[in-house]
């Protein structure tokens, strides 16, 4: 907390508690504690570990509370969705009625609370409990556009096989562009009835905040506006890492201690000249997959930097590297199972971003001017992925074959486009572009900076 300054309302947060959830709701706390409010966020035992790799800088702003939802020592190897949806459901509604009866930090009783919209059953405990409920959307306004469109039986996907859906304010999408979760409903059942559920009770919400910013969003953004109204805040990323001259902000590495070898490696590789692939936080890459990527970095001679993160006890047999692989490429490349990614993005080493194309992963890129080939796996990934290479065109998207692989030539001949020549020089100044466009939203005046501090402002006269 900051020292001397009166606090003006006390909000709580309520993340969906997975990596690529908990990171922007935490930046979004330290952002109101920044602006004199109070901020604590809630969030299941077994998520106690994430805060830590997400930004112990926040972590310094913000209360955590915790709660049991039965599984404290990590999930277990039969652990679906599906299963544990209620259970969080139960266990989270009664922690958080729980705390907005009877939590009080630095004399404050909770006035709002501001809930991950996977989580719509936060809306009803924040009401129930007389206090606002403002629902957080963590994927980009487009996502959100399409889901809030299937929602209402409004077109989504195209009507042939191989033709395209025209929806407002975007290019024209092919089943390939949509989230995965609504091209193939059979597969995906569980996450579509989540996903597009997120809408059903938005607009009883008393405010809706997105993690993206007008400049990038502007066309699909005054499409949505009709239908709720919205406020851009993002990227919820911290300062430091958006030209923020701020000296309590403190990068993520420095204060981590954690894995810096991967920066200490990076510091000895030529400007531009690393190759950097992560799949995020969530996604399973099968051996063959792994293989074909695998033999692209061995193939193209860039240095690499490659986070294979070691598969949970229900992901068994995932992300797995062919035998040999480490011990062949210890000249050219470094495999670590987790590092601090927006400093290796901001190294001055690296060239290109291999990505999955989770949203996090895909703004932290932007705000860091690094352009990108896209390998979406699942859920928002392909609709990004449309984005970074049609519309912001500061990436390219590889093609996969019939099987569903991307094969190994053609992450190689990707990558090669991003690291070479003419296009390649074109792919790095419209990155810069964004990053500059990002980084004027969330300074001092800027339209993110603006809607947080109206927010605030609503906030803290609501409490009055
Ligand atoms: C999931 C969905 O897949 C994504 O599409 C959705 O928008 C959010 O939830 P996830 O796989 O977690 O995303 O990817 P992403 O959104 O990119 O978030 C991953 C986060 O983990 C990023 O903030 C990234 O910086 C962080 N990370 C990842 C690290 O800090 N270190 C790593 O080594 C890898």
């Amino acid at each position: 907390m900051e020292v001397g300054k009166a606090k003006s309302a006390h909000v709580l947060l309520l993340p969906y508690p997975s990596q690529g959830h908990i990171n922007p709701l935490l930046q979004f706390a330290d952002r109101l504690a920044s602006n004199c409010l109070c901020a604590t966020i809630v969030a299941p035992i077994r998520n106690r570990s994430d805060f830590h790799k997400a930004d112990p800088s926040a972590l310094a702003t913000t209360h955590l509370e915790f709660f049991s939802d039965g599984h404290d020592d990590g999930l277990p190897p039969d652990f679906t969705f599906e299963t544990y949806e209620p259970n969080l459901r139960r266990t989270g509604s009664r922690a958080v009625g729980d705390l907005i009866d009877r939590l009080t930090v630095e004399g404050e009783r909770p006035v709002c609370l501001v809930y991950d919209s996977f989580l719509t059953w936060a809306l009803d405990v924040a009401h129930d409990h007389g206090i606002l409920g403002v629902s957080f959307l963590t994927q980009s306004c487009a996502v959100c556009s399409i889901y809030d469109r299937y929602l209402r039986d409004l077109p989504v996907t195209p009507k042939e096989p191989n033709g395209y859906v025209a929806i407002p304010g975007m290019p024209l999408l092919g089943l390939r562009d949509i989230p995965s979760f609504i091209a193939q409903p059979e597969s995906y059942g569980f996450f579509l009835e989540m996903l597009s559920g997120q809408f059903k009770n938005i607009d009883q919400a008393d405010y809706v905040l997105v993690n993206s910013f007008d400049s990038l969003e502007a066309e699909v953004r005054k499409e949505i506006a009709e239908s709720w109204s919205l406020m851009m805040i993002g990227p919820a990323l911290p300062l430091v890492y958006l030209g923020s001259k701020n000296p309590r902000a403190t990068k993520i590495s420095g204060e981590q201690g954690m894995l810096t070898d991967c920066l200490q490696w990076l510091d000895g590789k030529p400007v531009g000249s690393v190759v950097y692939v992560s799949f995020g936080s969530m996604a399973v890459l099968s051996a063959e997959q792994m293989e074909e990527v695998s033999g692209a970095l061995r193939w193209c001679k860039w240095p690499f930097l490659w986070v294979v993160r070691p598969p949970s006890a229900n992901e068994k047999g995932g992300n797995s590297l062919p035998e040999g692989f480490i011990e062949a490429t210890s000249e050219q490349g470094l495999v670590v199972p987790w590092c601090p990614q927006l400093d290796v993005l901001a190294h001055r080493a690296v060239g290109c971003f291999v990505t999955h194309c989770g949203w996090n992963s895909t703004l932290e890129g932007l705000t860091q001017g690094v352009p990108m080939v896209a390998i979406p796996q699942w859920s928002d990934q392909p609709t990004n992925s449309k984005l970074v290479s049609d519309v912001w065109k500061m990436g390219v998207r590889v093609e996969v074959d019939e099987k569903e692989v991307v094969r190994r030539g053609e992450v190689e001949r990707c990558i090669r486009e991003v690291m070479e020549g003419e296009r390649g020089a074109e792919l790095r100044r419209n990155a810069r572009r964004w990053r500059d466009f990002a980084w004027e939203a969330v300074a001092e005046g800027g339209s993110s900076d603006k809607n947080i501090k109206q927010f605030v402002a609503k906030l803290s006269s609501s409490h009055l």
